[in-house]
């Protein structure tokens, strides 16, 4: 038995690497079940003011297919923002999260609206050295 039954991330995922492998494989060793969110095209446009090289449909997919993942879904701006919403969407019992959110205003408000709920959020380590923007620098350096 795993600590937890359904595990829930979300990111962008664009130029699929090792640091998101590293991430998905440790929510995984935690949750019997891992559902990820995939952030729309449209919240890469708006929110981090770029357009992703692989298209949400696609960034689906890739995600969909990994041994580590149960299921790959498309979130939009609001669902990536707002965790409670998420929650109600999904029903898990843990939420994961990069160690670059911790003590974060955000993020400490997103424990306090969990806690009630019973639901946790893990921290997990960000792999060094390994980025879709760094990705993108090597391309054009090249
Ligand atoms: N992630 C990680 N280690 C990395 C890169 C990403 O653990 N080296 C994690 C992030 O913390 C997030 C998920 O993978 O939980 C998706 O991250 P995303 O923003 O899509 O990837 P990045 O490569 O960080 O993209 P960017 O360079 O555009 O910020």
């Amino acid at each position: 038995m795993k600590k937890y039954k359904i595990g829930f991330t979300a990111g962008v995922f664009d130029l699929f690497h090792v640091g998101h492998l590293n991430l998905l494989e440790r929510c995984k060793e935690q949750c019997e079940y891992l559902v990820v969110g995939i952030c729309n095209d449209d919240y890469v446009k708006k929110v981090k003011k770029t357009t992703p090289i692989i298209e949400e449909k696609d960034r689906v997919r890739i995600i969909d297919a990994l041994k580590c993942v149960d299921k790959a879904v498309l979130i939009d701006i609001e669902t990536t923002n707002d965790k409670m919403l998420a929650l109600e969407k999904f029903g898990f019992d843990v939420l994961f999260s990069g160690d670059d959110w911790k003590d974060s205003e955000r993020y400490k408000k997103t424990e306090e609206q969990f806690a009630p709920l019973g639901v946790k959020i893990e921290y997990l380590p960000y792999t060094k050295g390994v980025s879709t923007t760094d990705i993108k620098q090597k391309i054009d350096k090249n």
